[in-house]
């Protein structure tokens, strides 16, 4: 599902408000993201790219357990919840540092995932191995990119860490990188315990964006 830009909407006026506001709110009218995702009730543009991840690569699937790190405002649980709960069977459990609104078919869970009680009460729900972790984790800009860089792949490392500990066979893992992809040897370690390691950047993720994702399917186990 890719959408394209309509024609553009100005500002009237400035009202008082600063010139980044103003190129934020801009930016948000013209955005035929925000819109769709207004329009179809997701509470995040970000949506809709793992909508159109799962399109690409085939992770979504009636009947899985997901992990859904970093996940408010929710957006990504809410379409991991459309595609995979059926019934009795399917489960999606949702952290962040954020609180957030209930989603129904998801637990949510309020905490650090880089602490130790974040993520052993991350650990604690998941005993019987889990399908899919999938991560939108990104440390607050700081505008240094290099800085942004490394605090978003300790994300990504961590998260790893943690995916392989609870996947099953064939499990799969999704996370947000920064350009230039995975670090090296966090890299070098997907490649050896899945089958395959792609990078993409859907077309929902702003070109200006650094960000990208890295799909790591077919867990070895190890
Ligand atoms: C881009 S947003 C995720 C958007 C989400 N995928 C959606 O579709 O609504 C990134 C999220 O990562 C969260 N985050 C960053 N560091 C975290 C940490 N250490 N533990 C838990 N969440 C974290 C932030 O609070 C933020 O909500």
């Amino acid at each position: 599902m890719t959408l394209k830009r309509s024609k553009t909407v100005q500002l009237k006026t400035a009202r008082g408000r600063t010139a980044s506001s103003q190129r934020w709110l801009r930016r948000q009218l013209n955005d035929p993201y925000v819109q769709e995702a207004q329009r179809l009730g997701y509470r995040s543009r970000s949506a809709f790219k793992l909508i159109q991840l799962d399109e690409k690569f085939g992770l979504l699937h009636k009947g899985q357990r997901v992990v859904d790190l970093g996940a408010a405002p929710g957006g990504w649980s809410q379409v991991a919840a459309n595609r995979v709960i059926q019934k009795t069977s399917g489960q999606i459990i949702g952290l962040d540092l954020l609180p957030m609104e209930p989603i129904p078919g998801v637990t949510l869970i309020q905490a650090d995932f880089m602490s130790q009680d974040g993520l052993e009460g991350l650990m604690e729900i998941c005993p019987d191995g889990i399908d899919l972790v999938i991560s939108d984790m990104a440390a607050p800009t700081t505008g240094h990119a290099p800085t942004d860089h490394i605090r978003t792949s300790a994300l990504c490392e961590a998260a790893y860490d943690f995916a392989i500990d609870v996947l099953v066979l064939d499990g799969v893992f999704l996370a947000k990188v920064f350009k230039g992809g995975s670090e090296h040897m966090l890299l070098e370690r997907m490649k050896k315990n899945f089958k395959s390691v792609r990078h993409a950047k859907p077309a929902a993720s702003r070109a200006e964006s650094p960000e990208t994702y890295v799909i790591a399917k077919g867990f070895r186990g190890i």
